[in-house]
């Protein structure tokens, strides 16, 4: 069976958006608006795996809806929502910790390095996440999902599930009439020179949300003074930039700022070398500052003004879940009947 071509992701509201999520998906999450008819969610009930503070996890989901709004998601053409408003995600995960097995998300690395050494306190919900996850993108039968690539493991997972429920139920699709496959594989869409950005002041970490320093990252807030002053003071090497991408190896702290510098322009670390490489740091990062504030600057002011109109921005999530139910209770109706859940 032919799949609708349909993009899905989805970005946690936990607090300082910062250019690895930009850069790895929401500029992503644009530049696909006019291929595909795309989902974009602010994953509530992801966010909730880990202690938040109401208040804040409140004024975080209408900072993230801000942010989609204001990179140029267009909330008419797609659907942007917020997940715990469309109860399918939380039906279908429920489903998925049934197909799903133990010893897949043993083997899941995001939970060890978030549940730390003191595992036996992690949260269930912490656990079972790459489930949920799976469930957002198979509600709606999605069939791509652009993501960074620290998302790669959970990518997989999803399509093990979606494979396995195939598998499973194959009669009992075959027998309700929706086909020989009821899940697409979804493909992810992971690529380009920022699909994962590391932190400002040591190259070989992921920049992240909860470092907890804030020179290691550019906030999607931050105004031109503090994204100059993070550039200047991100780290390098004494070498000067090399001319070829090959020159890169061994140098991630360069290589990061050359990605960062080609995805913010819409080129290849080759083009950025081709202009810099011989030249000194200072030079480089004077280019990537004027270049960042430039790219950056509208965003973060666009957002300002969009948080200060919460009503806004709840009237845009309300009708996108409305629209987002709409297809979930599609699914869930299916689902419940190759399942055997009786109506
Ligand atoms: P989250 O909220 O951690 O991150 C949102 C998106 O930003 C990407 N990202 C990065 N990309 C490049 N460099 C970085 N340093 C960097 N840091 C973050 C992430 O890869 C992600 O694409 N589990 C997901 C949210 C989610 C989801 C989904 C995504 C829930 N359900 C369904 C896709 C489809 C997460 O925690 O993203």
């Amino acid at each position: 069976m032919a799949f609708q071509q349909r993009v899905f992701s989805g970005v946690q509201p936990t607090g300082n958006l910062h250019l690895g999520n930009y850069l790895g998906a929401i500029k992503r999450f644009v530049e696909l608006q006019d291929s595909y008819d795309c989902l974009y969610c602010v994953v509530d009930l992801h966010a909730i795996t880990v202690w938040q503070d109401p208040v804040e996890l409140k004024r975080s989901i209408r900072e993230v809806t801000a942010a989609y709004l204001a990179a140029g998601i267009d909330p008419k053409r797609h659907i942007v929502f917020n997940q715990s408003q469309v109860s399918g995600h939380a039906e279908l995960a429920w489903v998925f910790n049934c197909v799903a097995r133990l010893g897949w998300l043993n083997r899941m690395t995001q939970f060890k390095e978030k549940a730390g050494k003191d595992r036996e306190n992690a949260s269930v919900g912490l656990y079972a996440y790459p489930n949920l996850m799976a469930a957002d993108i198979l509600l709606y039968r999605a069939t791509h999902v652009p993501v960074g690539e620290d998302q790669k493991q959970h990518l997989e997972l999803a399509r093990d599930i979606a494979q396995k429920f195939n598998n499973d139920f194959g009669t009992s699709i075959a027998a309700n009439g929706l086909g020989e496959t009821y899940f697409p594989l979804p493909e992810p869409l992971i690529g380009g020179p920022a699909a994962r950005v590391m932190s400002l002041r040591d190259g070989s970490k992921k920049m992240s949300k909860s470092d907890p320093s804030d020179l290691s990252r550019i906030n999607l807030s931050d105004d031109a003074d503090a994204i100059a002053s993070k550039v200047r003071k991100a780290k390098t090497d004494p070498e000067p930039l090399p001319g070829e991408v090959e020159g890169l190896k061994g140098r991630p702290e360069a290589e990061n700022l050359v990605g960062i510098y080609a995805a913010l322009s819409g080129t290849g670390k080759e083009e950025v070398l081709a202009s810099f490489g011989g030249g000194q740091f200072s030079t480089f990062k004077g280019a990537l500052v004027e270049l960042a504030v430039d790219k950056l600057g509208p965003i973060g002011a666009e957002m300002k003004r969009l948080v200060a109109d919460p009503g806004h921005i709840d009237a845009v999530l309300r009708d996108g879940a409305d629209r987002a139910r709409a297809m979930a209770d599609v699914t869930m109706r299916e689902v419940k009947d190759i399942v055997g859940l009786v109506r």
